[in-house]
């Protein structure tokens, strides 16, 4: 016959508990992720607003060269200097050309600054080396090497950015576009050179 000892077995250890996130625990740690990652995306997406500010680009003051360097590539365009990162062309233009003052506070050291974008609808308007016009292949609008209307749909000269001279440099405003002349301005008298890149547009 058995004999107790009177002593008890141990009991089984119950499993540890988990530790249980409370409800308002949990959609606090969900509101601040949410928040964070709202905060992040205002942030990138105001890097990204303010990046044309933040380079040398489209948007700011650009320097273009020294006129010697810009006559260069004036010579080496056929009669053009194309910047594609601040969006104009550069062209020669005489301020003695300007007896109305058209272009005051515009034009400087020379050249003229000139927006791509053709003021009928948008396209960028490529110059035509043969005629020595602008000559937008959309619909066709014309205009000589100042960016004055010539021929076209377009209601009036290119639009254009003002120039200043600093420390040698010819500096050029991409800020601001200033509107371009109205149809019927000619100040250089400058007429077709020569055959047309693009037909149709006569007006
Ligand atoms: S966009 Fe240039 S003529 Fe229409």
């Amino acid at each position: 016959m058995a004999i107790s000892s009177g002593v008890r077995p141990a009991s089984p250890r119950p499993p540890a508990k988990k530790p249980q996130v409370s409800r308002r625990s949990f959609l606090r740690t969900a509101w601040l992720a949410g928040l964070g990652a709202a905060v992040a995306g205002f942030g990138a997406g105001s890097v990204y607003f303010l990046w044309p500010n933040l380079t040398e680009g489209f948007g700011t003051k650009i320097q273009a060269g020294t006129p010697d360097s810009i006559n260069a590539d004036i010579e080496a365009g056929d009669g053009q200097a194309y910047n594609p990162d601040g969006r104009f062309y550069l062209v020669p233009f005489d301020e003695a050309d300007d007896t109305d003052g058209l272009y005051a506070g515009v034009a400087g050291g020379g050249f003229m600054a000139l927006y791509q974008r053709c003021v009928h609808l948008g396209c960028r308007v490529p110059w035509c080396a043969t005629a020595q016009w602008w000559e937008c292949p959309c619909h066709g609008s014309k205009y000589n090497q100042v960016g004055e209307w010539k021929e076209g749909p377009a209601s009036r000269g290119l639009d254009r950015f003002a120039i200043e001279v600093s420390g040698g440099q010819i500096v050029v405003d991409t800020s601001k576009v200033i509107t371009g002349p109205p149809r019927g301005t000619n100040t250089t008298g400058q007429e077709l050179d020569g055959p047309h890149c693009v037909g149709g547009g006569g007006e």
